[in-house]
């Protein structure tokens, strides 16, 4: 058997990804582009983004919400899992960054399906409330929260108020390199990434797990949960 070492989890991360995932030009492009912009290499790994596109099929989502854009490739990932119709609701903090994305989502012929809000999700969030409450639109099916760990709790709890029992809810970089793991860290980060962890394992309104990973970003990991019908609930506020 071979050793965990970083050579071979990205060994095995390529294997996977060219069995599995295969190549897409619009993909490849989009991060190709948002490379070229000088934009940091952390959009997730193909394998992450097929299974966000997967969870999207598997759930039936329609509506899918998602708290950090980049250059869109989640989000393309995303919008090719959703049928005609549906709407990939994305909030990207950085107005040129949302740029790159749109030119990205567009490139990648999914654009009728994307709407992007630029905005700090913390006050982009509370604007998509109204519009459901009022009946315009439907709840959210899917929510993919990928932005500043810090404010993960915050995501979390926008998670189930935009959402209905039965939204899938997946939450990246829950490993940190083992960080998380590590009662004494001092990382504002990964501080956020424990207190949305110990959220979700103590709020009635999400049933959640977590999954290690390893792939070419290196030693990370995934948080899924349900919004159970305790979401459902008049809340006590
Ligand atoms: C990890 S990247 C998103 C990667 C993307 N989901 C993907 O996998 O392709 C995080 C993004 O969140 C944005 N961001 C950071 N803080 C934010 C905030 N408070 N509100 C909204 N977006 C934020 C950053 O500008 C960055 O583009």
């Amino acid at each position: 058997m071979a050793e965990p070492t970083p050579d071979a989890w990205r060994r095995v991360d390529a294997y996977l990804t060219e069995t599995l995932v295969g190549h897409d030009p619009d993909l490849d492009k989009a991060v190709a582009e948002q490379h070229a912009a000088g934009l940091p290499a952390i959009e997730v790994a193909p394998v992450s983004g097929k299974l966000l596109h997967l969870l999207a099929r598997i759930s039936g989502a329609r509506r899918v919400l998602e708290i950090g854009t980049l250059g869109a490739y989640s989000t393309i990932w995303m919008a090719r899992g959703i049928p005609e119709g549906g709407v990939v609701v994305t909030i990207e903090a950085e107005p040129a960054i949302a740029a790159i994305a749109r030119a990205n989502i567009d490139r990648a012929g999914v654009g009728d399906k994307v709407e992007i809000r630029v905005g700090r999700g913390e006050d982009v969030l509370p604007t998509l409330e109204a519009p459901i409450l009022a009946g315009d639109v439907p709840r959210f099916d899917l929510v993919f929260i990928d932005a500043d760990k810090e404010s993960n709790t915050i995501y979390l709890d926008w998670a189930a108020r935009l959402g209905h029992p039965g939204t899938v809810v997946v939450v990246d970089n829950i490993g940190r390199g083992g960080e998380v793991a590590n009662p004494a860290t001092t990382a504002s980060h990964v501080i956020g990434t424990q207190r949305g962890l110990e959220m979700l394992g103590r709020d009635p309104r999400f049933d959640a797990t977590a999954l290690q990973t390893l792939d070419l970003k290196g030693w990370d990991g995934v948080a899924i949960a349900l919004v159970t019908d305790a979401a459902a609930m008049p809340s006590a506020d």
